[in-house]
């Protein structure tokens, strides 16, 4: 089945998700050919969530001991996140492409926006390598969205509105969506196994950053030592991987990915709660019942 005119594209249904049909043969290729290994480490979200910034928190981590990150020509002043640690359907698998994984160091830091369901089989099987799954409020996911396709429209196209928008979001027909769908699928494999999957929210990396990092340092089994911790190195990732310092590389204020998106459009306001500025009172009533409705009973609140 298809809805009309939502995005640049239109959107299918594949799986119970909807996709952009340019991203369908990525999606199809990468369950068919993707073999993980165990050091792999997985950056799962539903767009709109944060992922640029997780993609960045997640690289400067790992990569800390090659690149401190006071190092003058770190890899973030060349490199916008999204091709330090690539999407597999939008960008690896895209236009039929079979990757080629040689020259990617070890461990292989790769992201997906793809549903639970539609994780290649090898994926889910797989023992040893690691998922980050990161959520954010649904009231501020959709805020973001709706400007993001707007940016992404070309000027002929007018701008969506809000309200359109709104409507389809709440049916569920979004990018990678139904939004709920996506979380909750990720939210019940993450309570059963703990030391492969790790939940997160934006909203907690915001609030305490300092302990939310070194969680997510211990679950990939990179924790900062006392030395570290003494020198400022984790203070030094989360400056580093800032809302101010990555929106203001040049890196990230000029360029485009492969995807078609340009790059600052990754980077918006970065803040809890600008959905305030946007929702009227039905709107807020509305996305609160149907989270309510959809998490009821699975423990995750937002
Ligand atoms: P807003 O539109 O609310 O500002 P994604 O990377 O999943 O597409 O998500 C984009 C959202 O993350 C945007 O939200 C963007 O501004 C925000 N973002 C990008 N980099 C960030 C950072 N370093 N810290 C916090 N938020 C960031």
């Amino acid at each position: 089945p298809k809805e009309k005119g939502w995005v640049a594209s239109h959107l299918y249904q594949y799986q119970g998700f909807w996709y952009p049909v340019r991203y369908l043969q990525g999606v199809i290729s990468c369950q068919k050919h993707f073999h993980p290994q165990d050091s792999d480490i997985f950056l799962v979200t539903s767009p709109k969530s944060g992922t640029t910034w997780f993609k960045a928190l997640i690289f400067a981590l790992v990569n800390r001991k090659k690149h401190p990150p006071s190092k003058i020509n770190h890899p973030f002043i060349t490199h916008n996140p999204h091709d330090l640690v690539p999407f597999l359907e939008i960008r690896l698998y895209s236009d039929n492409q079979i990757p080629d994984f040689s020259s990617m160091p070890s461990p292989r830091l790769l992201s997906t926006h793809l549903p639970y369901v539609s994780l290649p089989e090898s994926v889910k099987t797989s023992s040893k390598s690691k998922i980050v799954y990161l959520c954010r409020n649904p009231k501020d996911i959709f805020v973001s969205l709706w400007h993001f396709t707007n940016k992404l429209r070309r000027q002929e196209m007018g701008k969506n509105s809000i309200g359109d928008v709104f409507e389809m979001f709440c049916k569920g027909i979004t990018l990678f969506g139904p939004f709920w769908d996506h979380v909750l699928e990720y939210w019940n494999q993450s309570r059963g196994n703990p030391d492969r999957m790790l939940f997160v929210k934006f909203e907690d990396m915001k609030e305490n950053p300092e302990v939310h990092l070194r969680r997510l340092a211990e679950f990939l089994e990179c924790p900062f030592s006392g030395d570290e911790e003494e020198s400022g190195i984790l203070e030094g990732i989360l400056k580093l991987c800032s809302f101010d310092n990555l929106s203001g590389l040049e890196v990230n204020k000029n360029g485009m990915l492969p995807s078609g998106e340009e790059n600052n459009a990754f980077f918006r306001r970065g803040e809890v709660g600008d959905w305030k500025n946007y929702l009227d009172d039905g709107m807020v009533e509305k996305l609160d019942r149907i989270t309510e409705e959809k998490f009821c009973g699975s423990g995750l609140v937002m």
